[in-house]
C-alpha cells in the first residue's frame, strides 16, 4: 500500500469524513445512525477529540479513502483510559489494506498515549469488521441481542476488546 498515507485529521477534512461516513448511514448497519451526520455535529465531534483521542485520515493521490478515530468509551472519568475505535473506508476502496492500516495506526497511537483498552462495538452482520478486528488481536467480550433497529429489522451488537 505504498501510495496510501496516514495523517492526523484537520478541520478541513470534516466534509470528506462526513461523505465517507454518511454513505454507511444510508446503506449499512455498520453504524446505527439513521439520519446523515450534519456538518455541525461533525464539527462538535472533532472539537471533542484532541491529542488523547486522535482522528486520522488515509489519503491516496490527495483523495481521502478512509478515516479512523479513538473516542472516549464512556464519559465517566474512571473510564478515561478506555477508548472506542471507529474505522470507515470509502465504499469504493475496500479490500486494499486501507482499513487494516488505519486500525494498526490507531492501536499504535492508543498504546503511545497510554490507553489501556480499546473497545469496538460492531453490528453482528458486519463480518468484514469482525474479521478485521480479529486479525488485529481483538477478542469478542460481549453480545447484545436486538439492541438496534434499522432497515425494518432488529440488530445485534458484538463487543470486541483489545488490551494494550
Ligand atoms: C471493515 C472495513 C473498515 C475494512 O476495511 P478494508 O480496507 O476493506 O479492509 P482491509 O483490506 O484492510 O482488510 C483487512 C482485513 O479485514 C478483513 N476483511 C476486510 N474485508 C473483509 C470482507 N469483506 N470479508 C471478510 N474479511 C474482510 C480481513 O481479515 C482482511 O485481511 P485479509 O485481507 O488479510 O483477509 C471496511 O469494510 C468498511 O469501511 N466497512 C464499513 C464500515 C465499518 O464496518 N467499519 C467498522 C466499524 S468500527
Amino acid at each position: 500500500m505504498p501510495d496510501v498515507k496516514l495523517r492526523s485529521a484537520t478541520a478541513s477534512d470534516l466534509p470528506s469524513i462526513n461523505a465517507i461516513y454518511n454513505y454507511y448511514v444510508r446503506h449499512s448497519t455498520c453504524t446505527y445512525q439513521t439520519e446523515p451526520e450534519t456538518s455541525e455535529s461533525r464539527a462538535a465531534w472533532f472539537a471533542a477529540h484532541g491529542p488523547g483521542h486522535p482522528i486520522i485520515v488515509a489519503e491516496q493521490n490527495g483523495l481521502m479513502v478512509g478515516w479512523g478515530s479513538l473516542s472516549r468509551f464512556h464519559p465517566r472519568s474512571a473510564y478515561g483510559r478506555t477508548v472506542e475505535n471507529s474505522v470507515y473506508v470509502h465504499d469504493q476502496y475496500h479490500r486494499r489494506g486501507i482499513g487494516g492500516a488505519i486500525l494498526a495506526d490507531l492501536i499504535l497511537r492508543a498504546g503511545k498515549i497510554g490507553h489501556h483498552a480499546i473497545i469496538a462495538g460492531i453490528d453482528a452482520e458486519q463480518s468484514a469488521s469482525v474479521a478485521l478486528h480479529t486479525k488485529h488481536g481483538f477478542k469478542q467480550v460481549g453480545y447484545l441481542s436486538e439492541v438496534g433497529f434499522k432497515f425494518d429489522r432488529w440488530l445485534h451488537v458484538i463487543y470486541m476488546q483489545l488490551m494494550l
